[in-house]
């Protein structure tokens, strides 16, 4: 698959990818599962690389769910550095590339060091236009659907907005992903056909792409694919074929 054979007029303008298969790749070699993160964090790099190359204005990675505090602790300790680390390495890369960083999810939740410096991060690229890389930290998707509710409710209390008012705009404009365009392709590595709570209102119309491959193993080539896949979908968003 070479990039030449993809449609330059369909492009995905935003996609969300849930990174799953680190531990079962280490288990694969008889490693520990720290090694598939640390090898997942390689293949991050290359995903961001290779989307920027794309033209893929908007990136959006799944790398800590609230679900994900149930781990060994040790565990967690090891994928919070190596975020805290990852960000380090290549806060100046983000620079370089014209790529604005943002989070979704509580991330006052985490490590303060690491709060802090995602702060920094998210300061210091603020103004870059290439592309938005969002990472989904301690994210939840009904979390989220349950923070719109509550801050819709509190401004319709306070007079704020009418019950009239409460639309599929005003809701997305509530969301923690306000500032993007709602998902084209969800992709999910390791065979799992699943969504496991990731953006449940923003993929409502997406083309769900399921890959049997590890994460640690994606690269390039198999994000072509899945563009290829993508781009001979016919979206019809409730429409007949003869509308489109
Ligand atoms: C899923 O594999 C992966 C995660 C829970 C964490 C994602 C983290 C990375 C890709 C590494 C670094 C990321 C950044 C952004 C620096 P799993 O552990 O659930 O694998 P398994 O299902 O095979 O056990």
């Amino acid at each position: 698959m070479d990039i030449k054979q993809l449609d330059n007029k369909k492009i995905p303008k935003h996609i969300a990818v849930i990174m799953d298969g680190n531990g079962r790749w280490a288990r694969k070699r008889g490693l520990k599962r720290e090694f598939g993160h640390r090898e997942g964090k390689k293949a991050v790099k290359k995903i961001v690389e290779a989307c920027a190359e794309l033209k893929i204005p908007n990136l959006t990675l799944f790398a800590f769910s609230t679900e994900n505090w149930k781990r060994p602790k040790l565990e967690i300790d090891f994928l919070m550095k190596l975020l805290f680390l990852s960000l380090k390495d290549e806060l100046n890369n983000l620079n370089k590339n014209n790529i604005k960083f943002n989070t979704i999810g509580f991330i006052e939740k985490l490590p303060k060091s690491i709060y802090n410096f995602l702060i920094k991060v998210k300061n210091d690229t603020k103004h870059n236009t290439r592309m938005n890389l969002t990472l989904a930290l301690n994210y939840g998707g009904r979390n989220e659907i349950v923070d719109v509710v509550k801050s819709i409710s509190d401004k319709v209390k306070n007079n704020i907005i009418s019950l009239k008012k409460i639309d599929e705009s005003l809701i997305n404009s509530h969301l923690y992903t306000s500032n993007l365009p709602e998902v084209d392709l969800l992709i999910r590595t390791s065979g799992e056909k699943r969504v496991s709570n990731f953006l449940l209102w923003q993929i409502a119309y997406s083309e769900l792409y399921f890959t049997k491959i590890l994460w640690p193993d994606f690269n390039k080539k198999d994000l072509l694919k899945a563009i290829s896949s993508f781009q001979k979908r016919e979206r019809r968003f409730g429409k007949t074929s003869e509308q489109i």
